[in-house]
């Protein structure tokens, strides 16, 4: 299924995939704000591209944010590398006010994708308390995706990003068809610097001990779903794309 006509559709992800998520009963179906949870490496990038792309709504990743503040040498980006190559997270009031930033877009009225915030209790905190004052939108939802750790390194040493168009791939899983080269715009793929074992171990720390509370802060909501990331990515998508119609059929 291409995505719907007259919503933009960013090249960012396979068509295959995208043609596997199932049809909206109803057709007039948005997800609305929607956060996407979970541990690095678990996919929330690439569901977080498919949903764009089917749905038209902007994918916000504070961690996509932050790297092109790097690569423009901004002062934020500079504050920032170092945290990051090290497997650490950035100071809330950092990401809270980028979030801020964003969110105040005229982009984000039908919905949008929150993927790698808030990943702190405070940043969880900051944000019920700030959304409703930025948009008069439906209430938000959370999924967290969940996966095994022993499969989360394979995933993260495999990644290759294209720097122009942001497609994902993976050497293991998803390799492209010509040796390093973007299927969509033949640009060499990168390997992020934090994509390293030892970086992994710091995020995956940093994960367990800040952002795995933030995950039980949505579970006690009745806005909350977790799905199985362990499964192709056409599947994963599918049972997002359910969990979601699931949540806003409960929440109306
Ligand atoms: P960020 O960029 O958000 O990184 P992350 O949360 O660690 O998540 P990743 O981007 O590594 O993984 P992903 O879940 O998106 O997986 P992907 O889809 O790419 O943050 C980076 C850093 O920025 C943080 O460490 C921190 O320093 C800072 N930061 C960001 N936000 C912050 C915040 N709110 N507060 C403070 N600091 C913040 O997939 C991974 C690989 O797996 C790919 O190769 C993909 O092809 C493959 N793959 C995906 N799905 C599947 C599947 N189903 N089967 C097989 N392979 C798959």
């Amino acid at each position: 299924m291409a995505a719907r006509a007259g919503r933009e559709a960013p090249i960012l992800t396979t068509d295959s995939a995208i043609s596997q998520i199932p049809a909206s009963a109803d057709a007039t179906f948005l997800p609305g704000p929607v956060l996407l949870l979970g541990a690095p490496g678990v996919g929330k990038g690439t569901q977080a591209q498919l949903l764009m792309a089917e749905f038209g709504i902007p994918q916000i990743s504070t961690g996509d944010i932050l790297r092109e503040n790097i690569a423009k040498g901004t002062e934020l980006g500079k504050a920032a590398k170092e945290l990051m190559d090290q497997g650490q997270l950035v100071p809330d009031q950092i990401v809270n006010d980028m979030v801020q930033g964003r969110l105040t877009s005229d982009d984000v009225h039908a919905g949008y994708i929150l993927d790698g915030f808030p990943r702190t209790l405070a940043q969880a905190t900051w944000l019920d308390t700030h959304l409703p004052i930025f948009r008069e939108t439906p209430p938000l939802v959370a999924i967290s995706i969940r996966v095994d750790e022993s499969e989360l390194l394979r995933r993260i040493t495999g990644r290759r990003i294209c720097p122009v168009c942001k497609r994902i791939y993976n050497v293991y899983s998803n390799p492209p068809a010509n040796d390093m080269l973007c299927d969509i715009d033949q640009t060499p793929l990168q390997h992020r610097s934090d994509d390293t074992e030892a970086a992994f171990t710091q995020r995956m720390k940093a994960y367990e001990s800040l952002t795995a509370p933030v995950i039980e802060h949505y579970r006690a909501s009745n806005r909350f779903r977790e799905v199985d990331g362990d499964a192709p990515v056409e599947e994963v998508a599918q049972s997002i794309v359910a969990a979601l119609k699931s949540l806003r059929e409960s929440n109306s």
